[in-house]
């Protein structure tokens, strides 16, 4: 079979000598699939999108996978922890497995899971019109609740899958309402008694590919349409609690307060200052101050942190830092810090001989570690697992302002196809 061999410099990839670009039949398929996307969970405001694990935008989500499958005539199903699977060949070991996830970050962008998923049946489309049939079966995957953004850990449907998260532990967590997982995913008509490590859905996986967009300059700064992942660091969450004590904001002396912003304020300046020590990146992008009335000294302060560093002793000594320098700065405000550990992803090293793979047929495409968090990382702890980066111009992510050109990203479904072609056939 002929491989095409997609540049990793600026040629834009995947050339083929004997006919017209092949990227130019997928085009317009891309085209109706990211249409049929965008105005699910945007927000006509911003342009962000919010669509948070077992709400009604992801059912409208998981209708358009549904849908993508039958149009192409794949078998559709969803597994024990609600993750969709869209079959071309009968399931079964050895399977060549491909997607990302469908939800996404309060104000995210539209590319940020959506076009691993989108590229994953574009890569079909085009093993087909190339006349391959495999021999192994082909599976399209959308994780469920990658981002973690209602119920506070991410990789929900992988960590299940793989036994990294319980099911208890998977139904008790609650969102910002109360709401259980498990209460979510029954009015989404997923039963949450099934939930759970799935080890006949992970004995299909021969081998899982996920392409995802860069969330990072490094392939703009170096001039390349693709990369290959080599690892991802280890991070995690934490919720800080400061507990203070209510009182007017127009009476009380300041010597007399217990005010947990104080201490939280401070915490912020030192997750800065420590991540710049330890050579990774912290961050509190969400907060919740209580009662939270304008006029009031607050209660407490509500606060998570999201840690992440080259190594796992690094990590370890990040967050060890923030969290001291939370008490010693609680003290003399008689604010006492309480600290929750909600979830840790360990490092993570992707498969060596699927990488080799990817260089022998992406040429000179660099390879790159990332700080983001990917249900590929947490397959790698179970079968051979890789990922594909496409070119983001500006390195945003998580924020309306996500992009990546579309010759890109059709760059990058031609070097999936040519992936699953070298595996699956
Ligand atoms: C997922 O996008 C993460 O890195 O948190
Ligand atoms: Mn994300
Ligand atoms: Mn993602």
């Amino acid at each position: 079979m002929a491989l095409r061999r997609p540049s990793g410099r600026d040629s834009m990839a995947a050339v083929r000598s004997d006919g017209p670009h092949p990227a130019s039949s997928l085009a317009p398929v891309f085209d109706r699939a990211w249409a049929e996307l965008a105005p699910i969970g945007r927000d006509p405001l911003t342009g962000g999108y919010d669509r948070s694990a077992w709400t009604t935008v992801d059912g409208e989500l998981r209708a358009w996978f549904r849908a993508q499958a039958g149009t192409r005539g794949l078998r559709v199903e969803a597994d024990r922890n609600g993750n969709q699977w869209a079959w071309w060949g009968t399931p079964g070991p050895g399977a060549i497995v491909t997607g990302s996830h469908l939800d996404s970050v309060p104000g995210g962008g539209a590319y940020d899971g959506p076009l691993g998923v989108v590229s994953a049946f574009l890569a079909i489309d085009d093993l087909r019109e190339r006349g391959i049939t495999p021999v192994r079966p082909i599976a399209v995957v959308q994780f469920a609740d990658e981002e973690g953004a209602r119920f506070g850990v991410s990789c929900v449907g992988s960590r299940l899958m793989t036994g990294l998260l319980t099911p208890d532990g998977a139904r008790g967590l609650r969102d910002a309402d109360g709401i259980t997982v498990a209460e979510a995913m029954d009015a989404a008509g997923v039963p949450p008694e099934r939930i759970g490590r799935d080890d006949m859905a992970l004995a299909r996986i021969g081998a899982f590919v996920e392409l995802h967009i860069e969330q990072g300059r490094a392939l703009a700064d170096l001039a390349a349409p693709i990369a290959i992942a080599s690892g991802i660091w280890p991070h995690g969450r934490w919720r800080l609690t400061f507990h203070g004590t209510a009182d007017h904001a127009g009476t009380t002396r300041l010597a007399d307060r217990h005010d947990p912003m104080l201490p939280f304020a401070a915490t912020v300046l030192a997750a800065r200052r420590e991540a710049e020590r330890a050579g990774g990146l912290a961050t509190f992008g969400k907060v919740v101050a209580s009662p939270g009335a304008a006029n009031a000294i607050g209660s407490g302060v509500e606060a998570w942190l999201d840690a992440r560093a080259p190594d796992e002793g690094a990590l370890a000594g990040l967050v060890q830092a923030i969290v001291a320098a939370a008490h010693e700065e609680g003290a003399p405000h008689g604010v006492c810090v309480a600290v929750v550990g909600e979830s840790h992803t360990a490092a993570v090293t992707f498969d060596g001989p699927l990488r080799i793979r990817l260089q022998a047929l992406l040429g000179d495409a660099p390879v790159l570690a990332t700080g983001a968090g990917h249900d590929a990382g947490i397959l790698a702890g179970a079968v051979p697992s890789a990922m594909l980066f496409v070119r983001n111009p500006t390195g945003v992510s998580h924020s309306p302002a996500e992009h990546a050109d579309r010759a890109d990203c059709l760059a990058g479904v031609l070097a999936l196809a040519d992936l699953l072609a070298n595996l699956a056939c």
